[in-house]
């Protein structure tokens, strides 16, 4: 599904030395490589305050610690995401509620949110999933009126624009009070291992934040909040550093390649290609996911491997019917859509090496097989 392999060879030399210089310097935890990323990071998405952390899930977890949300208190999210989102809101004894998502762009349904707050809903969690980002002034008006935090699960979709309709942009991630991300290697910006970030506007977050990461430490030895161990290290820190320069053209590249599948597959009756938009970078193509309608997903999805083309779906089960997290609270007609793309999308290889040879070889393998 990536080309890590490739991709490396191209930025071999800078990743070497930036990964030589923490060899050299020995300073491997909170190192200078550390401090440089988190300030260029911060430059990159116009936010005031980055805190790297070990990956996505722990940010996602530590963003809602520092909000002292308490057990109980209901938290809203999607249905149709990786699981991590709702684990971390259950591992914090929160109560999660799981609603649909909107068909077209496949993220949380606006709808879907207002149904489901109750007296005691205290947050939202929009997942910016397959690198699209959600309607987040939909969002923030639903949260300023039920007086709501919103936690951005960015991990997909670093670099993606949310447009306003005043005209103005704002990076995702960066818009509610808190956002997370991941930077998994096969993530838009990945590092060779794992790594995540948490992003907050909030000066007194911010400091809440920095300590939760770190032992709950703001002195050596001295903890004033319960916290965890959650550092990003210094050699991941270094690789990241060598990337983030790049990560607007990578994800051009990726825009580019999506133009490319979508053109091929257009008006054909059994599938329906992802929108992409002109005028922002709303979508940054983690995933290039396609819906096939009225026609044998599976057996389409075997043709490919077959021919040596990965593919796969994400995601196969909704969370509410995963064991960990079903509930009698849930029904079943309240997902229909959800319950509708599991065994409709399919995605295809998507990352910064894609050339025009591969495309034409995966998008005429697809319609070879759907006719
Ligand atoms: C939507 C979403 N949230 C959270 C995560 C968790 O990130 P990590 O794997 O770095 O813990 C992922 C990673 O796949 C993700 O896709």
């Amino acid at each position: 599904m990536v080309d890590l392999k490739s991709q490396y060879d191209k930025i071999k030399e800078t990743v070497n030395l930036s990964i030589q210089e923490v060899l050299e310097t020995n300073s491997y935890i909170n190192g200078p490589q550390v401090h440089h990323f988190q300030k260029s990071l911060e430059d990159y998405l116009d936010v005031k305050h980055v805190i790297p952390c070990a990956n996505g899930t722990d940010a996602l977890q530590i963003a809602m610690m520092g909000l002292d949300l308490q057990p109980g208190d209901e938290v809203i999210t999607a249905d149709f995401t990786f699981a991590a989102t709702v684990e971390v809101i259950a591992l914090l004894q929160l109560t999660p509620v799981l609603v649909d998502v909107d068909q077209v762009n496949m993220n949380i349904s606006i709808e879907g949110i207002r149904k489901a707050i109750t007296p005691k809903t205290k947050a939202i969690v929009p997942v910016h999933l397959f690198g699209r980002a959600a309607n987040m002034e939909a969002i923030m008006a639903i949260a300023k009126e039920f007086n709501l935090y919103v936690i951005e699960d960015n991990a997909q979709a670093i670099g993606a624009n949310c447009r306003f309709s005043d005209g103005s942009k704002k990076k995702a991630g960066t818009i509610g009070h808190v956002g997370a991300t991941s930077f998994f290697p096969s993530k838009n910006l990945g590092c060779y291992g794992d790594g995540g970030a948490i992003f907050t506007n909030d000066d007194t977050l911010a400091h809440k934040l920095r300590g939760i990461v770190n032992h709950g430490m703001y002195e050596r030895y001295h903890h004033d909040v319960v916290g965890v161990n959650s550092r990003l290290d210094s050699i991941q820190a270094a690789v990241l550093n060598a990337k983030l320069p790049l990560l607007d053209e990578y994800n051009k590249a990726r825009q580019n390649a999506a133009r490319k599948y979508s053109a091929a597959f257009e008006g054909h009756k059994n599938i329906i290609s992802p929108t992409i938009c002109d005028i922002c970078d709303c979508h940054v193509f983690h995933q290039y996911t396609l819906r096939i309608i009225a026609a044998d997903r599976n057996g389409l999805m075997q043709h490919l491997l077959d021919k040596g083309i990965p593919c796969a779906i994400y995601y196969p089960i909704p969370l509410h019917s995963q064991k960990a997290y079903k509930d009698s609270r849930y029904k079943e007609e309240d997902f229909p859509i959800t319950n509708q793309l599991v065994k409709e999308v399919l995605s295809l290889p998507m990352h910064t090496e894609l050339d025009d040879e591969q495309i034409k070889y995966i998008t005429d393998s697809v319609l070879e097989f759907l006719k």
